[in-house]
């Protein structure tokens, strides 16, 4: 037997007891005649104690850090407790050590912090997942797994797996593509989520249907995105919006509390994406904090009425003017100002510069645009804001896309600022009535907002014959945001195959690609394909966001870096000629 006890678990109560544990070397502190070292294992660390009597095996048989031993000894109560440790009060007072592998010097420090840079941990991932933060989020990970699972197994889904190599999936970004060696010049892709094999599987009558599921998605990386990912994909039949978002606003609530033991009780606020764009300037509000965005004149319209009248060009000829009140602020020096300034310049943020509106403590009104605002304007444009003593209104003029983006992201900087963004706050909130169709401004084309099998809201199918109406179809479309960022998303969908083709014709697809493309969906449909509807979480998001983080990374046992690339495996790598030209490669 390796073990009698893991290096977790002892405690006062075991004082006397022989034990054998097993793991790893943490430290290796010498004094005098005597020894302390630290074992670790998954559970924890425990102080093993090598007395005089035993330096002569440490002589013989020396360890170090990383070392794999064997130890048997007796339970004792330590002289110098250590309080930090749940295991602080006890040590081993080694009888026997065997040494089961020794460990090359690693190349960073396997502790709490760590020297470690990031592309030297990516590559020993094996040795970065030794250190207490990143074993604290893969059990974060494991147990948000198994408290969805057991949600929605009491709710009467069945898990049901489907297929990697299939052919394109649209959910907006490119494919991963494999080629087959037994169609040789054709290729698989690997799916973007398994979107279509669900709403067949409603077809086939298995009415709730979930899978915790890789994804694979050949896009841009960000903090937030992995190239394969994973979603918890969910879909019902017989159901209507409210059906869905009441069945998953469950499920949140109980991964919360079980997971983090935070209750939520009342409902999850909805938000319609109008709302949202209006007030937040994006699609997934953080609405642990207000601030809410002022819309001082939006798409040429001027809705505060302070503008009339000013002779000032930035404001007359933007197109959107926005502004926010950030609280107690008013007294940001000449510096922090310019600061800002630089902030909004930079080219994520793109904007030209930064108006600013003091409200002071006393009540009057100081601002970087005096000259063409006097004291009463600047109150009319405060009190349009609402803003309060101490205030400092910022506001930014431009095109209403950018000004929009640019204002949302100000925002939350703000927010951040005023430490407003507390990662213990969870605030989700559904955001609905997403419109059918986006404009591709790149290739000025529609696309589909969502994916091309959501349906239209029933009232708007008439505008789908109006091309300059596009613009205002809306679908039952939703998306679960928390604190910020979107963990989810999805649809009720066509389940008929005219509205299907009429669908894939609004997006520019001839008769001929649809049949080609989804022939197999539209066929489906003609046997008996009941209403349904679902959604898709990522659940790599869901896992850093209970964790307290927003990069996903640390809570994938094995990710890739920033350009997509496993550094331990350097994949992507090159095959051999032989096997190109099997696969037809060559
Ligand atoms: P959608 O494309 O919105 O919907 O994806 C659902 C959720 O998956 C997460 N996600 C990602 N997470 C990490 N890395 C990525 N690259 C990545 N891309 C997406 C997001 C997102 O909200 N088939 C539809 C769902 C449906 O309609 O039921 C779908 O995939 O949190």
């Amino acid at each position: 037997m390796y073990r009698t006890h893991n290096c977790g678990e002892l405690r006062s109560a075991y004082i006397n007891s022989e034990v054998t544990l097993a793991g790893w070397v943490q430290t290796v502190r010498k004094f005098g005649s005597i020894t302390f070292t630290d074992l670790r294992d998954r559970y924890g660390i425990t102080q093993l104690y090598f007395s005089e009597n035993m330096n002569g095996i440490l002589a013989e048989k020396p360890i170090g850090r990383e070392f794999v031993i064997q130890v048997k000894g007796r339970v004792v109560e330590r002289t110098n407790k250590n309080p930090k440790l749940p295991t602080g009060d006890i040590e081993i007072e080694v009888t026997e050590m065997t040494i089961l592998n020794g460990a090359a010097t690693p190349p960073f420090t396997i502790e709490e912090e760590t020297d470690g840079g990031d592309e030297l941990r990516m590559k020993y991932r094996y040795l970065d997942l030794r250190r207490p933060p990143l074993k604290k989020n893969l059990e974060l990970r494991y147990k948000v797994n198994r408290s969805v699972r057991n949600y929605l197994d009491t709710q009467g889904f069945w898990d049901i797996e489907t297929p990697f190599l299939i052919r394109s999936t649209p959910e907006g970004a490119r494919d991963f593509v494999v080629p087959s060696r037994m169609n040789e010049g054709q290729f698989y892709a690997l799916p973007q989520s398994p979107q279509t094999f669900k709403q067949l599987l409603m077809v086939s009558g298995y009415d709730k249907y979930y899978q915790i599921v890789k994804c694979f998605r050949d896009e841009d990386l960000r903090a937030d995105r992995q190239p394969e990912f994973t979603q918890v994909d969910c879909e019902m039949s017989f159901v209507e919006q409210e059906d869905i978002l009441n069945m998953f606003e469950g499920l949140f609530k109980h991964v919360f509390k079980d997971v983090k033991g935070v209750e939520i009780t009342e409902a999850f606020p909805r938000m319609t994406f109008d709302d949202a764009m209006w007030h937040y300037g994006n699609d997934k509000p953080d609405i642990r904090f207000e601030m809410k965005i002022q819309n001082l004149k939006a798409v040429n319209k001027v809705y505060c009425n302070a503008l009339n009248s000013v002779d000032f060009k930035v404001f007359n000829e933007a197109e959107t003017l926005l502004a926010i009140c950030v609280s107690g602020s008013s007294e940001y020096t000449r510096k922090q100002l310019d600061e800002l300034t630089e902030w909004v310049k930079r080219p994520q943020i793109g904007m030209s510069g930064v108006v600013n509106i003091k409200h002071n403590a006393d009540g009057s009104f100081k601002s970087s645009v005096d000259k063409f605002f006097n004291a009463e304007k600047l109150q009319e444009i405060g009190d349009f804001c609402g803003s309060v003593k101490g205030d400092l209104i910022l506001i930014l003029a431009g095109a209403e896309t950018r000004t929009r983006k640019a204002m949302s992201e100000l925002r939350l900087e703000m927010g951040n600022r005023l430490g407003l963004r507390d990662h213990a706050v969870y605030k989700p909130l559904w955001v609905i009535d997403f419109p059918l169709f986006e404009l591709d401004e790149e290739n000025n084309r529609w696309v589909a907002r969502h994916h091309p099998f959501t349906a239209p809201k029933p009232e708007h199918i008439g505008l789908m014959d109006d091309l300059s109406r596009y613009a205002d179809i809306k679908a039952n479309a939703y998306d679960i945001v928390l604190n910020g960022t979107e963990i989810g998303g999805g649809s009720i969908r066509i389940f008929q195959r005219g509205l299907q083709e009429k669908m894939f014709a609004a997006l520019g697809m001839s008769k001929e690609e649809a049949q080609d493309k989804f022939g197999f969906l539209m066929g489906a449909f003609e046997y008996g394909a009941p209403p349904h509807g679902g959604i898709a979480f990522g659940f790599d998001r869901l896992c850093a966001l209970l964790g307290g983080q927003e990069s996903i990374r640390d809570f994938i046992a094995f990710p890739k870096n920033n350009s997509g690339r496993d550094v331990m495996l350097d994949a992507p790598g090159n095959i051999d000629d032989s096997q190109k030209k099997e696969l037809g490669l060559a």
